[in-house]
């Protein structure tokens, strides 16, 4: 098992990413505790992970209140004795967010997503940082988009979001891997399974696209032709979180399935 007795808490756990990452993470013995800012679509995954056979707590945590994530996470290390891994899978909901043109965006709604998916992304990080640094050990991750990247048009402060999350990816390994923390970004290709995909096809809806064609144009762009799976990106996550991936930090996994060069 990869992650045989590490302890992660997963923030945003009730979403599609959140979710996978912790059943990925359980299935490979990690004890995992899982938060989001409602409770009951956590206490489902939880329940789920322990029907598996796995390790799982819910908890309520709003990941952009910093009391609350630090009261947590003492939580977490006075139960478990330490945290091994801080994934954070928080995501905005698109429909605040996209479908307006730049040229007719209010600012307020173009700095939302910068302001909540960094914050959120900085304080979860730096949280955990703190109780990992006596130990000397423990892996930080997060997911972003291939906005970061790349232009698309219709989605406001989504890309600038995405890249300022990837900048702080590594900004974060630079001060925290001297003291055996790892920092590892996740850029998965749109999973058709997920919500986000949905809010993301609204705009292109709305122009007469068909579900079928955005999904079409989207696999076009990659490699296989095809789009990811969540387990797809899940396995990854496992496998970037546990000591066999000693050798990455400071970093964003190219998860694009080809469609965007590093
Ligand atoms: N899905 C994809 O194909 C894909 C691909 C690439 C990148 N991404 C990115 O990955 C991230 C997660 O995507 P997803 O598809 O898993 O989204 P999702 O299904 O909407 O899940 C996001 C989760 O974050 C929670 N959340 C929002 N604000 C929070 C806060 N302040 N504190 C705690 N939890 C909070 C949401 O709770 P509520 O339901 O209460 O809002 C929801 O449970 C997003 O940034 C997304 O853009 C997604």
């Amino acid at each position: 098992m990869l992650l045989k007795d590490k302890v992660a808490v997963i923030y945003g756990a009730g979403g599609a990413i959140g979710g996978a990452v912790a059943r990925a993470f359980a299935s490979e013995g990690a004890e995992v505790f899982v938060t989001g800012r409602n409770l009951a679509p956590v206490e489902a995954v939880a329940k789920e992970v322990v029907a598996a056979g796995g390790s799982a707590e819910a908890a309520e945590v709003d990941a952009l209140d910093e009391q609350a994530v630090d009261r947590h996470l003492q939580y977490v290390v006075d139960r478990a004795g330490r945290v091994d891994i801080s994934f954070n899978a928080v995501g905005i909901a698109n429909t605040k967010i996209v479908g307006v043109p730049l040229a007719e965006l209010d600012a307020g709604q173009f700095s939302q997503p910068i302001t909540a998916y960094a914050t959120s992304y900085f304080l979860t990080a730096r949280l955990a940082a703190r109780r990992m640094i006596p130990n000397k050990s423990g892996v930080i991750m997060t997911v972003t988009a291939l906005h970061s990247r790349t232009g698309l048009p219709l989605v406001g402060g989504y890309g600038p979001a995405m890249a300022a999350k990837e900048a702080l990816t590594r900004d974060l390994s630079a001060e925290l891997a001297p003291q055996g923390i790892r920092v590892v970004g996740l850029r998965p290709q749109g999973m058709p399974e997920t919500r986000t995909i949905r809010e993301f096809f609204e705009p292109r809806a709305k122009a007469g696209m068909t579900w079928e064609q955005f999904q079409e144009f989207g696999a076009s762009r990659t490699h296989p032709r095809r789009l990811m799976t969540l387990g797809e990106m899940a396995n990854v996550a496992a496998f970037m979180a546990s000591d066999k991936a000693s050798g990455m930090t400071g970093t964003t996994v190219n998860l694009t399935l080809g469609s965007l060069d590093d």
